[in-house]
């Protein structure tokens, strides 16, 4: 399979003199880099903190940078992508081509592509990797027996020199579906030794393995609640299988009620995550890692941070991101993650005012759902390669700003001339915006097509059984989740309870997240509810328009390929921009009646 190195951020290495020190004053992974007299060196108390200095020092001399004196080591000891890819090749919520590691029920790859990929993720930091969907289906259970083990085991050895570490997802059914048990329950003894004779065999053939991945009682997944049992109890009968190899156990919290009936307006799907495991803080095994999505819905456009992030004191968490475009435009329309993750990363969570001060305390580990398949420009959209390389920036240091993350992106990517850093990166920073203003408003979610998640569907979701409802109707529209509602906001901090509970404090961008409002409230711009939905649906479009004027203006300093490929993606996006503003436009203007004060088209 063909794929491009060259225009990638971590570009054909450039030749400079390199000393290497030892100084074990240095923590983990971290380096110190200086340049005296012309010669560059890397200080660093480990052989990974080597590997990360080289590359951050490479990356300063490719942007022409001066000032060398940088000491810095990563915020949490696990950066983590996590693939979703079946052994069949298919990649679930994939949009950059087939996977990367599996075709046809086996392990099968290019190992110079591995190589190159291996390197470019190390070169941001990534240092964990799990290849297989969470939803582990077919032959990828057997990835733990000796019949896929041995090709496992070869793939891991490419990761291995740089510094990355194996995960592998597991069918929490596994004693039952591999072993012939007859039952998975995680306190029946048997269970407990069929647990601990696959980790010695797994360890025996990957000793560094970080650990096993497991989606429980999730999405019609088996799991320990179908049998009595807690998640803790779940957990911790695998942790313990792993404990003597120094293995992990990472436990997803995405567990809710996936046959929800939409008549039912008291359980919200919202609640779900903390209900389940809040309660459970201190009874898991020290070697359990909570894996929760940083929001309580699903990886929306708009939604607030989970109120399970940090609210477990003596639980190891680690926060999920998604870096694969599923509700934010599949790698057709532009979308730089790295706003939404600094505004993650500054929001409040729990009893503090920010993620990232929990991050290295409870929060020991950053996660993301990878977005890289066989294409040729790795990420389908060659914009989106972005968000790759600024999940690595962030997982290494949450503090970091979207604005700096991306500047040095396109400057390594494309080069640091301003004519085009500036206007690509104004793209880049105002993307997230751009596709929330023609997408659902003010943080109602799910209004998109149903299964596949692209385009417009405002009712596509609302009668379905996924706990997935905004219930508009022709006066109001949101969900009331405060304690007059379905209380879902008890379960933050006092001070976020009280500042999400009343309309006039709640950040207006999630107004309908929380509240249940008429069209007529006035918001703080002055313009009603609904004047505000059509407005950001028209001025969505145009601004797509803009981004295509930009791109175009910008010809003669770009790549022709990447020039070619990405306008045929913002011509794509601008498609998808016009159906969400007539869709979405014309679903209100019919309920409501209310015409657009600016009399533009609105489908009667
Ligand atoms: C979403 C997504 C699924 C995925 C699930 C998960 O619901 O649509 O494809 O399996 O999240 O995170 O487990």
């Amino acid at each position: 399979m063909p794929y491009r190195e060259d225009r990638l951020w971590l570009q054909t290495d450039a030749p400079y003199e390199l000393k290497c020190e030892t100084d074990l004053a240095l923590p983990p992974e971290g380096y110190r880099l200086s340049c005296i007299n012309g010669v560059y060196s890397v200080a660093s108390a480990d052989e990974a903190g080597k590997l990360y200095g080289s590359y951050a020092l490479r990356e300063k001399i490719l942007l022409g940078e001066t000032d060398f004196s940088v000491t810095s080591a990563p915020a949490v000891s696990e950066r983590i992508l996590n693939h979703w890819d079946n052994i069949t090749g298919v990649v679930e919520r994939g949009y950059s081509g087939a996977s990367l590691f599996f075709q046809n029920g086996n392990i099968s790859y290019d190992p110079e592509r591995i190589r190159f990929y291996a390197r470019l993720l190390a070169s941001v930091g990534i240092n964990r990797i799990c290849f297989n969907n969470v939803n582990v289906t077919g032959r990828s259970a057997k990835l733990i027996t000796g019949e896929l083990l041995p090709d496992l085991a070869a793939l891991a050895e490419i990761f291995r020199p740089y510094h990355i570490k194996i995960i592998v997802a597991v069918d929490f059914n596994s004693p039952v579906m591999l072993g012939g048990l007859p039952t998975s329950d995680p306190l029946d003894e048997g269970v407990a030794v069929w647990w601990r004779a696959a980790a010695d065999m797994v360890y025996a053939a990957i000793p560094d393995l970080a650990g096993f991945l497991v989606k429980a009682d999730s999405e019609f997944r088996a799991g320990p609640a179908a049998l009595g049992r807690t998640q803790a109890d779940g957990a911790n009968v695998i942790a313990r299988a792993l404990k003597p190899h120094g293995g992990k156990t990472y436990w997803r919290c995405f567990v809710y009620n996936c046959e929800q009936d939409w008549r039912d307006a008291q359980t919200d799907r919202p609640k779900a995550a903390y209900d389940h495991f809040q309660p459970l803080d201190g009874t898991f095994d020290g070697n359990v890692i909570l894996q929760i999505k940083y929001g309580p819905s699903d990886f929306q456009v708009r939604e607030p941070n989970s109120p399970l992030l940090g609210a477990m004191r003596n639980t190891a968490q680690a926060i999920e991101l998604q870096i694969t475009q599923e509700y934010t435009g599949q790698q057709i329309d532009l979308y730089a993650l790295a706003a939404q993750w600094e505004e993650i990363f500054t929001s409040p969570v729990s009893d503090t005012r920010q993620t990232r001060d929990l991050v290295g305390r409870e929060i020991i580990a950053v996660t993301a759902v990878a977005n890289t398949g066989r294409d040729e420009n790795w990420t389908g959209h060659t914009l989106a390669q972005a968000n790759l390389y600024a999940f690595g920036r962030f997982a290494w240091n949450p503090a970091e700003k979207a604005k700096d993350v991306l500047n040095d992106w396109i400057g390594l990517t494309f080069g640091t001339e301003p004519q085009l850093r500036e206007p690509l990166l104004n793209m880049l920073l105002t993307s997230r915006d751009v596709y929330e203003k023609y997408n659902a408003p003010l943080g109602v979610c799910w209004m998109v097509n149903i299964h596949h998640h692209y385009g417009p569907s405002p009712e596509g979701y609302e009668f379905m059984k996924w706990g997935t409802y905004h219930r508009a109707s022709r006066t109001s529209i949101g969900v009331d989740r405060t304690e007059k509602g379905t209380g879902y906001t008890a379960q933050y901090h006092p001070y976020l309870d009280k500042l999400y509970s009343d309309p006039a404090t709640c950040p207006e961008e999630m107004l309908l997240y929380f509240h249940r409002m008429p069209y007529d409230y006035i918001l703080k711009s002055g313009k009603t509810i609904l004047q505000h939905i059509y407005d950001t649906h028209f001025e969505g479009v145009e601004d797509v328009e803009n981004y295509i004027a930009t791109w175009i203006s910008m010809k003669p300093l770009l790549p022709d390929s990447a020039y070619q490929s990405v306008l045929e993606r913002l011509r794509r996006q601008l498609d998808n921009a016009k159906e969400w503003r007539d869709v979405i436009n014309t679903y209100f203007y019919r309920l409501t009646e209310i015409p657009d004060e600016k009399g533009r088209m609105i489908y009667p």
